[in-house]
């Protein structure tokens, strides 16, 4: 049975989920898979960035600890392109093939993280962004599949912000590095709004809302 987009509205909105690609339209699932791209690109970008600047953690325990997320990242990357590539996109050639330009992920990322300092402003204000915007989707997305994946990732992204905002209030407590810590987050602050898009007036695609992918506007 063909599926009309006022069919499809209408179930969404009076509350009921999406199981599977059979249940929705073409464009439903070009939003979805637009969205998971950039959910997938990011998890995935954010565990090089992170590794790096886990290079300059201040002994064995915090090195553990940064590996812990790093893997975590990881972990909501694969459940990001698993979910697409149950969509029917090839993800081998998204991951292996793709021109690195054409990465999703928020500007952010292309800044490189330096020290232990700007790896933890990450984990409060970058894995804040995504606990905000994947917290919501979590609660309000329309797609099943997606709902029940970011349990996990929802319960993981709070465990790293919380890593970043411990480790801020004791660097904090060094005046020199009380210092180091207000230059990473002068620069970090104004790369986290990006994660949150822009305007929505400004935006080109607009199925996010209409079709429950998400609750909140930008
Ligand atoms: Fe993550
Ligand atoms: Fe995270």
């Amino acid at each position: 049975m063909a599926l009309t987009e006022e069919l499809l509205l209408e179930r969404i909105r009076s509350g009921k989920l999406i199981e599977g690609p059979e249940y929705a339209t073409e464009r439903y699932i070009e939003g979805l898979k637009r969205t998971l791209i950039v959910s997938a690109d990011t998890e995935l970008i954010s565990a090089p960035a992170y590794f790096r600047a886990a290079q300059d953690a201040p002994n064995i325990n915090a090195y553990i600890s940064a590996t812990g997320i790093i893997q975590d990242e990881l972990g909501h990357a694969h459940i990001a392109y698993r979910l697409l590539r149950d969509l029917g996109v090839d993800t081998d050639a998204l991951v292996f093939e793709r021109d690195p330009k054409d990465f999703k992920h928020p500007y952010a990322f292309d800044v490189p993280l330096e020290s232990w300092t700007e790896l933890v402003v990450a984990n409060a204000f970058y894995d804040r962004a995504g606990f905000v915007l994947l917290g919501d989707v979590y609660r309000h997305t329309s797609y099943a599949p997606w709902k029940r994946a970011l349990v996990k990732v929802d319960r993981e992204e709070n465990f790293h912000l919380r890593h970043g905002e411990r480790w801020m209030e004791i660097l904090a407590q060094d005046p020199d590095k009380k210092r180091e810590l207000q230059r990473a987050v002068d620069w970090m602050f104004v790369l986290t709004l990006e994660w949150f898009g822009l305007p929505d007036h400004l935006k080109r695609h607009t199925e996010q809302i209409a079709y429950g992918l998400k609750g909140k506007t930008n």
